[in-house]
């Protein structure tokens, strides 16, 4: 199993929904904290255990193992959600008391953040960027105009009240004037959320002090990253991005971590390439065998249900994830997926305009007219779900694997070749 350092972190690699639940579930084994960063309820992370899946939004995905979960200053939170999602947790037998904390720095997903980002996602047409309607835009915005509720505010009934008020009659203004929508009640809000602050209160921490304490005491601590370095504010394919740092970058940020006590970056990668929502997508596959991919690999948002677009591994891309990252290793998921393919592609360059380039353009709009440069490789016909070891793989999927390694200059520690916790090769 890949060694953990003092504080490790896994991030997505491409557009998200690599398959991070799965590998921070496995490694959550050997973490003693496991801390979400950044993102919210956008995430929709899968794990499954014994044949029994479990989709975790914003609780990490060490809560199946023994690590306490922290949700840091980074995330943005649906109160109302994580409410939900605690209660799954406890139905599958879980208990939560000193499992969960949550830090009261976090910003709070308020209900017209939700409502706005519903209506501007609707009214866009085509200039919509195919969020998934969580309310993470709006309440990261909210944030920077340092117009954002943190979730200390909660338990200071009276500044609460007040700014609930001022922002709310902001928000039903635009509201009004922009969609033509009902306008939000205030005092119902304030009300609704005094509820949720009593429940979630013994969860409530100063996670600066415990996630930093934790690392000095030599525990081991796993950053879960959601989303995927393509989807970063700043180093993804923006605007068609999240509203957060989705790469190793927003650790220190997200959770008073700072950078010197960032251990190991591991990327999660799939072995080809999907991506939901709107966004230029150079190896994407809209034929059949995009459609075949869909199909095995189960390609439907966990959040959203939505069909995920399936196409090649991009080499370019993922070069770009791996230096903005600093990535040590990678885990490469869902090999299982391309068994039965005649011939395997990935993408090694990209031609725009009669030249050839390695590097992933910073105009979204020149990067959905690149056209890949592709190698190709010859498929194996072997059902990979039982393999445990490296070595026992077909030889076509090792020659592919080895290009990639060789391609990323990043070593494959870990290949996952089936959904269940089990169904993982460590490679020593
Ligand atoms: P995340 O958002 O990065 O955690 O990824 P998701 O959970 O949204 O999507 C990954 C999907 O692939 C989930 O349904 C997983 O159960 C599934 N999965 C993960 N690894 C493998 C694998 O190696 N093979 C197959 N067939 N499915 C996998
Ligand atoms: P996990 O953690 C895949 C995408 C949305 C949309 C864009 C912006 O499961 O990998 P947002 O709601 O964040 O404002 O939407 O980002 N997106 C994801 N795509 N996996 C995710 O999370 C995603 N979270 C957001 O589809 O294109
Ligand atoms: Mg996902």
């Amino acid at each position: 199993m890949s060694k953990l350092n003092t504080s490790s972190c896994v991030v997505g690699v491409q557009w998200g929904d690599e398959g991070k639940g799965k590998i921070v579930d496995i490694l959550s084994q050997k973490a003693d904290l496991v801390v979400r960063f950044q993102g919210g309820g956008n995430a929709g992370h899968t794990v499954v255990v014994d044949g029994e899946k479990h989709v975790l939004h914003l609780i990490p995905s060490g809560i199946l193992h023994k690590s306490v979960c922290v949700i840091a200053n980074g995330v943005v939170v649906d109160l109302i959600q994580l409410l939900d999602e605690m209660e799954e947790i406890r139905k599958r037998g879980i208990k939560l008391d000193g499992r969960i904390f949550l830090s009261d720095r976090a910003h709070v997903v308020m209900p017209y953040h939700k409502f706005l980002d519903k209506c501007s996602e609707t009214t866009a047409g085509n200039g919509k960027i195919g969020t998934t309607q969580r309310g993470i835009g709006p309440c990261y915005a909210d944030k920077a105009a340092r117009k954002g509720l943190r979730v200390a505010d909660l338990y200071n009934e009276e500044f609460f009240k007040e700014r609930v008020f001022a922002f709310t009659a902001e928000k039903n203004k635009i509201l009004q004037a922009l969609y033509g929508a009902e306008p939000l009640d205030p005092q119902r809000i304030v009300d609704e959320y005094r509820g949720y602050a009593q429940k979630l209160q013994p969860f409530v921490t100063d996670a600066v002090e415990l996630v930093n304490g934790a690392i000095d005491k030599g525990r081991r601590v796993l950053f879960e990253g959601a989303q995927g370095s393509l989807l970063d504010i700043d180093f993804g394919t923006y605007p068609f991005v999240t509203s957060s740092n989705s790469d190793a970058c927003g650790i220190s940020s997200g959770t008073g971590v700072p950078p010197k006590k960032i251990g190991k970056i591991l990327g999660v990668a799939k072995a080809y390439c999907t991506r939901v929502g709107e966004g230029p997508f150079p190896t994407e596959l809209t034929d059949d065998l995009g459609q075949k991919l869909r199909e095995i690999g189960g390609e439907y948002g966990a959040t959203t249900g939505r069909p995920r677009r399936c196409g090649w591994f991009d080499g370019v891309t993922s070069r770009h994830s791996v230096q903005i990252n600093g990535i040590d290793e990678v885990a490469i998921t869902k090999l299982d997926v391309l068994s039965g393919l005649d011939e395997i592609k990935f993408a090694v360059a990209y031609q725009h305009n009669g030249s050839k380039t390695e590097r992933m353009p910073t105009d979204t709009k020149v990067l959905a007219q690149c056209r890949p440069v592709y190698k190709t490789f010859k498929g194996w016909k072997e059902d990979l779900s039982k393999v445990k070891k490296y070595e026992d793989l077909p030889k076509a999927a090792k020659i592919y694997l080895n290009f990639l390694e060789r391609y990323l200059k990043v070593k494959v520690t870990m290949v996952s070749v089936g959904k269940d916790r089990e169904k993982t090769i460590h490679r020593k």
